[in-house]
């Protein structure tokens, strides 16, 4: 198994997905910011980052560069190209430089109604790295797929795929997503959760090296709330959460990355 370290400073991660346009990103990121500076958070613990459509994506970067807000922010996908004639992609040159952070590759959604395929989702994964942002590699399984293989093949599978395109030493987000829990208000146990991270460090570990499955950070996806954030953070592999529905409510979404004073409760 791999080490265990505490040095992964936690991300807690909102997917916005297809919701707020450009001014009401602006309006929802200084409540959010502001919510937190009230409660004094301290975000050299946690990392907080926000994923916004591609069209909020240069009004966030004004906000958060001239207000000075310590929140990180990313896109919700990068085309695999670096240019040219692919229509209605974008480029992760583009996004680097609005400074994204990141960018989300292989949601399920994407999975799904756009049919990526584990390779495309490494090839994004490579741009992504190309262009120095930090890509954000779902992967998870469906009901079906948890029923007839158990929770953790499909998972370990898109990881050993998509990580097979990248360069070993390179800073990397993996984020463990039950396609079931998304959305359904049914989140997994951490206990499924602290397993299947577990294992998908440890392929991080056989494909990317020792060192960058230590470094990584795994969060979990899928019903993620203030009222179970604690109960997922208390996993040794587990360094984070990418939050969808309840990152659309400030206070929510403000709770959850204030688990730690929630901690025990
Ligand atoms: P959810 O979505 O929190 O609404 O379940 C998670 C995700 O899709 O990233």
């Amino acid at each position: 198994m791999a080490e265990l370290t505490t040095d992964r400073i936690p991300l807690i991660a909102g997917n916005w997905k297809m919701n707020l346009d450009h001014l009401q990103s602006i309006a929802f990121v200084q409540k959010l910011a502001w919510a937190l500076k009230d409660a004094r958070f301290d975000f050299s613990t946690v990392e907080v980052a926000v994923f916004p459509p591609f069209t909020d994506l240069r009004s966030v970067q004004s906000l958060i560069a001239g207000d000075k807000f310590e929140l990180t922010f990313g896109a919700q996908d990068v085309s695999e190209h670096d240019s040219g004639a692919y229509t209605g992609e974008v480029s992760g040159a583009f996004l680097k430089a609005l400074d994204c952070k990141f960018a989300i590759v292989g949601h399920s959604e994407r999975r799904g109604h756009h049919a990526e395929s584990s390779e495309t989702v490494g090839s994004k994964a490579a741009a992504a790295i190309r262009h120095g942002l930090v890509p954000v590699i779902c992967v998870g399984e469906t009901a079906e797929d948890l029923e007839t293989k158990g929770a953790s093949a499909v998972p370990v599978e898109q990881l050993e795929i998509a990580l097979a395109a990248l360069p070993k030493s390179v800073e990397i987000v993996v984020a463990y997503e039950p396609v079931w829990a998304i959305g359904s208000g049914q989140a997994a146990t951490p206990e499924q959760a602290e397993d299947v991270a577990g294992k998908l460090r440890e392929v991080i570990g056989r494909s990317l090296g020792a060192d960058t499955a230590k470094s990584t950070r795994v969060l979990y996806g899928g019903s993620v709330k203030s009222g179970n954030i604690a109960s997922f953070m208390r996993q040794p592999n587990v360094d984070g959460a990418l939050v969808g529905g309840a990152s659309l409510v400030v206070d929510e979404f403000a709770k959850i990355a204030r688990y730690q004073s929630h901690v025990g409760v």
